[in-house]
């Protein structure tokens, strides 16, 4: 590292500190603190991932560092900035939990802040814009320390929020890990590789959950790096709300037993929208399942989803049957 990186370093790893006081220690952050307790985030979970605060004050951040003599140059690179049109410099920060994001050493290299409530117009989590130090592509919330565990627990779950890994830390998950309000890239890919074989899909339980899940599947389907399971959570919740309303024992359970394969899930997925009481629709249906089926390599496997289907949708299995070998016909 240059000694302007170690300098920008400093700055992420200062400003984190600063934040976390005032969340933790100051008037000016009684609120958040409140809404962090709200959010079930016990003092203990506060220390462990540093959440911070950056308070609603006229460029609290931006006096801070001039006070400390930090250069101009470093700040303006920093990204915890916005350049105003006259050259200056205001705190990008404001009124936002914020979240430390961490490379895979554990050192700070960006920040994403939370709003406390959730207005038009403005996002709810807004993150640094990328820098010399960050590219959103090639950072996953929590691998610092979930790193390790992956190994130990031969598996990483993949995550849509930060309040989702946090949540499953809480819960003695600490595999977990979350992209950065993106999808899925193949740099996140390749960091997971070197710690596990074994990934767990466990995004949000909503439809745009499940759209995201299937765009992972579709990602990894000839990638015979890893092993892909998916768990799919009840009632729309996502894995935060559902620790909070079923606990830490359920959600540890629904992770081992819940498990779904790639195709299960698709099939599952591909009768979202459809109305299988409609002859037509039922059809349509059965043909974009068989198709699924086309692309599974093992026949025992595609056996298994074919007797599934015939029970689900009363159609005779030797129909089935007689109707994938076609397709496998086409396809070969
Ligand atoms: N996200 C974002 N900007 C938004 C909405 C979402 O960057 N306006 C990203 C964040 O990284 C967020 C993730 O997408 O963590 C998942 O979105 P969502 O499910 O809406 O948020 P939650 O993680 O459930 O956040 P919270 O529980 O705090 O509402
Ligand atoms: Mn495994
Ligand atoms: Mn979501
Ligand atoms: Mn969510
Ligand atoms: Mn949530």
């Amino acid at each position: 590292v240059s000694p302007e990186q170690k300098a920008m370093l400093q700055l992420y790893q200062a400003a984190a500190a600063l934040y976390h006081h005032i969340l933790l220690n100051t008037k000016l952050g009684e609120a958040a603190l409140a809404y962090t307790q709200k959010r079930q985030l016990s003092s203990r979970i506060l220390d462990a991932f540093k959440i911070g605060y950056a308070p609603d004050e006229n460029n609290l951040l931006l006096r801070f560092f001039k006070e400390k003599k930090i250069a101009f140059d470093i700040l303006r690179r920093s990204g915890l900035f916005i350049e105003n049109a006259d050259g200056t410099l205001r705190d990008r920060f404001v009124n936002r939990v914020m979240f430390p994001i961490k490379d895979a050493h554990g050192q700070v290299i960006a920040f994403s802040g939370r709003a406390l409530t959730v207005s038009d117009g403005q996002p709810k989590y807004l993150n640094s814009p990328e820098t010399e130090l960050f590219n959103k592509r090639q950072v996953l919330f929590n691998f610092d320390v979930a790193k390790n565990e992956m190994r130990k627990a031969k598996q990483a779950i993949l995550f849509e929020g930060f309040m989702d890994v946090i949540a499953a830390y809480r819960a003695g998950v600490k595999c977990g890990v979350a992209s950065m309000g993106t999808s899925l890239t193949n740099e996140q890919l390749y960091l997971l590789q070197r710690s596990t074989d074994h990934l767990i899909v466990c995004y949000d339980g909503d439809q745009p959950g499940m759209k995201a899940t299937d765009r992972v599947i579709g990602l990894l389907r000839e990638d015979n790096r890893f092993q892909l399971n998916v768990v799919t959570l009840p009632k729309q919740l996502d894995p935060d709300e559902y620790v909070d309303q079923y606990g830490a024992e359920k959600f540890q359970q629904i992770l081992k037993n819940g498990l779904e394969t790639p195709v299960g899930f698709r099939l599952r997925y591909l009768k979202q929208g459809r109305n299988l009481a409609n002859e037509q629709e039922k059809l349509a249906y059965i043909d974009a399942a068989l198709h699924e089926l086309v692309q599974v390599s093992s026949a025992v496997e595609r056996d298994v989803y074919l007797k599934q289907l015939s029970q689900s949708l009363e159609v005779t299995y030797t129909a089935l049957t007689t109707q994938l070998q076609d397709y496998l016909v086409d396809a070969a």
